[in-house]
């Protein structure tokens, strides 16, 4: 894999001396640490608790971890090693419940192993490494893609983290920045802080500035006032799931953007690579919404911030309907005004 220092200097997700190599997104920005992983129960325990996260980091992280998974049943069981894989999938699956891609790369590694002849060890870290070459190949085209959209001049407002850390490399949405912002069209980057996790302070401002791309940082409530005084002309965000009819379900905050775009006449894309659409469920109503602990609402920095005796409501993601996207960029083109018709006539993943 070769990297373009040109903006675009980070990998998060690396497979070294026969172990899962993740940077603890934890930890971030202050430290670069990062966690070596043996065995499927700790790539589980990894998605789960947030050391890596979005959705094709996740995909790509349980595709090693199945990998990990069988290096240990073949020692344990050299005979029947294959039906006690189906246990560290499911362990691998019950990580988190929103982001497709998890269960999409599961997927192609089952059906990797079902194809595999004697030597499957090998055949499945190559399909690993597939999905995550595949993943990469596919922001860089999303990039290409979104970016011809934008006119010069242009200034963008984006939300979460979608990046390098959140996929194999380059981003989905901010891939398309990247490009963006490598033609020289963009004059800013504003990135929403994105509570309560704060993605958009600690993970995209970090990689933005590390990258050379000047970002600021609004809060999430600031948005509206952002577009009412003209300031951003686009807000382009991923997803984790696209669903049959072209609903958007990504990360808390997704849908009051799309709205506030659509009041203030200002465009609003979303790239997903298509290993994040799934056509199994006809619209986002279907799609189970994650809700993570109170604290995490109720705290910051682990420091109380609420008032004794409030409680939290805290889903991780919402639905934003397809009549509020005004483009959905994938790997194979912008698609406008999305809708069942125009993502059918997308060509299956190969
Ligand atoms: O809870 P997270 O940090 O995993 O949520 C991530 C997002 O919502 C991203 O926008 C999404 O995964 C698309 S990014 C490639």
């Amino acid at each position: 894999m070769t990297i373009d220092e040109d903006h675009d200097s980070i990998r998060a997700i690396r497979w070294e001396d026969g172990r899962l190599c993740l940077l603890d997104q934890r930890r971030l920005p202050f430290e670069e640490h990062y966690l070596y992983l043996d065995d499927a129960a700790g790539v589980a325990a990894a998605i789960r608790d947030m050391v890596v996260r979005g959705a094709p980091a996740i995909g790509i992280s349980a595709a090693y971890g199945v990998v990990l998974a069988a290096r240990r049943r073949q020692a344990q069981a050299p005979g029947d090693w294959r039906g006690l894989l189906d246990a560290d999938i499911r362990v691998l699956a019950a990580a988190r419940p929103t982001a497709v891609n998890l269960f999409w790369a599961l997927e192609r590694m089952q059906g990797c192993l079902a194809a595999a002849g004697v030597d499957s060890g090998a055949a499945l870290l190559e399909e690993a490494r597939r999905i995550h070459a595949q993943d990469i190949d596919a922001n860089h085209r999303m990039g290409e893609h979104g970016a011809g959209l934008i006119q010069a001049g242009a200034a963008v407002l984006t939300h979460c983290n979608t990046g390098s850390l959140a996929t194999g490399g380059y981003g989905t949405a901010l891939g398309v920045i990247r490009s963006a912002w490598k033609a020289g069209k963009l004059t800013g980057v504003y990135a929403g802080e994105t509570r309560p996790w704060l993605q958009g302070a600690r993970l995209t401002a970090w990689e933005l500035t590390r990258d050379r791309i000047p970002v600021t940082l609004i809060t999430d409530s600031a948005a509206a006032l952002l577009m009412h005084r003209e300031r951003v002309q686009w807000v382009i965000v991923g997803a984790d799931r696209v669903t049959a009819n072209g609903d958007v379900i990504n990360k808390i905050g997704t849908y009051n953007l799309a709205i506030n775009c659509r009041h203030h006449g200002i465009n609003f894309m979303v790239a997903a690579p298509c290993s994040t659409l799934d056509f199994s469920l006809a619209s986002g109503q279907a799609v189970e919404i994650e809700e993570r602990g109170a604290d995490e609402v109720l705290t910051l920095g682990g420091e109380r911030i609420a008032a004794p005796g409030a409680m939290a409501w805290n889903p991780a993601f919402d639905v934003t309907p397809a009549e509020l996207v005004d483009y959905l960029v994938t790997e194979q083109g912008a698609i406008g005004a999305p809708d069942a018709e125009k993502l059918a006539a997308l060509r299956p993943l190969g």
